[in-house]
């Protein structure tokens, strides 16, 4: 039912087909766990990432409505703004973001290289704020300045996480179904790290259509369970809206809270141990706020036996252009 559904939303195909599900051979060996990933971060568009899936939408909507102008808003180092800038530039549309410090770091390498280097490159025109309490205001704020300079602009919610946005991936989550039968293996879970939530929420919707027994675990990268719940929730509530589906029986929200700590957009020391593990094992990069969180939370969710039998999945979500603005010690 969701599969018809989504077929009736205007997408833009910037993604040329499925990302590659496959399986992490000297990493399995090495925990005696089946680990499997799914490679959201080779998405073809300026080091890749999970935000062309939910641009494909939201772009598509901004070109309807005649946007000239993509407004959008994150960390200094945001993943979301890089690709959100890129798309604009491929697509011939100009790219204003709010940019926030989090940690209030002022890291040389935070405040210039990794995904804000890139921002240049992409002719992004940047504003910095003291942060982004409210958002939605802020952003509206610069729409109407930017409209009484004669543009068009199309407000990009942070990480791209509407409904809208979220769509991306609901059909994801329908792909990695696909692969899933295919593989004839039966799977027990799949991890992903939990922000703004479209990825999540999109994700766990369609797989609780379609593989209702498949576990969904989202590892948060700045909150905790109770502050991130009703925002996945929430989310995939009015992304079935939006559908015009109900919300599957079988839905559920699974957070892992204990592994974002100090906060967002700080690694901890599990952070950076799995993100060497991996680079050592495999070749295969995570990063600093997001991926490297996940993963140290299935690393852990192994060693502590908190995962059913079967083999996992780790959705990797992208963000290794971080890695060059993070002055950490591997
Ligand atoms: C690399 C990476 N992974 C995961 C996420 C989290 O996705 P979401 O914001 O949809 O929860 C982000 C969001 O910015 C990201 O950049």
């Amino acid at each position: 039912m969701i599969k018809q559904q989504l077929d009736r939303f205007n997408r833009l195909e910037l993604l040329g087909g499925a990302t590659a599900l496959e399986k992490l051979e000297r990493l399995s060996a090495w925990l005696g766990r089946d680990i499997y990933v799914k490679r959201d971060d080779t998405t073809p568009l300026a080091m890749g990432g999970n935000k062309l899936r939910k641009l494909e939408y939201l772009a598509a909507d901004a070109l309807a409505q005649g946007a000239d102008t993509l407004v959008t808003a994150g960390a200094i180092q945001s993943n979301h703004v890089r690709q959100t800038a890129a798309l604009a530039a491929k697509l011939g549309l100009g790219c204003v973001a709010l940019l926030e410090n989090p940690t209030g770091t002022e890291d040389p390498n935070y405040l210039a290289n990794g995904n804000r280097l890139l921002l240049e490159l992409f002719d992004a025109k940047v504003e910095l704020v003291e942060n982004l309490d409210n958002v939605d205001a802020q952003l509206d704020a610069l729409a109407d300045r930017l409209r009484s300079n004669g543009k068009k602009p199309y407000l990009v919610p942070i990480g791209g996480s509407n409904a809208l946005g979220a769509l991306g991936y609901v059909r994801a989550g329908l792909e990695l179904a696909g692969q899933i039968e295919d593989s004839g293996i039966k799977f027990s879970t799949v991890v992903l790290a939990s922000g703004s939530a479209g990825t999540h929420s999109g994700l766990a919707l369609a797989l609780s259509e379609v593989l209702p027994d498949l576990q969904v675990i989202g590892v948060t990268v700045s909150r905790t369970d109770e502050a991130q719940r009703p925002k996945v929730q929430g989310l995939a509530e009015r992304t079935a809206e939006l559908l015009g589906v109900p919300v599957p029986d079988a839905f559920k929200v699974i957070l892992w809270d204990e592994y974002f700590a100090p906060r967002y957009g700080e690694p901890s020391a599990g952070t950076l141990a799995a993100i060497k593990l991996v680079a050592s094992q495999e070749g295969l990069l995570l990063d600093p706020v997001y991926t490297g969180k996940a993963m140290a939370g299935l690393l852990d969710g192994i060693g502590r036996q908190r995962f059913e039998d079967g083999p996992i999945i780790f959705l990797h979500t992208g963000g290794a252009p971080a890695l060059f603005a993070y002055d950490s010690s591997f």
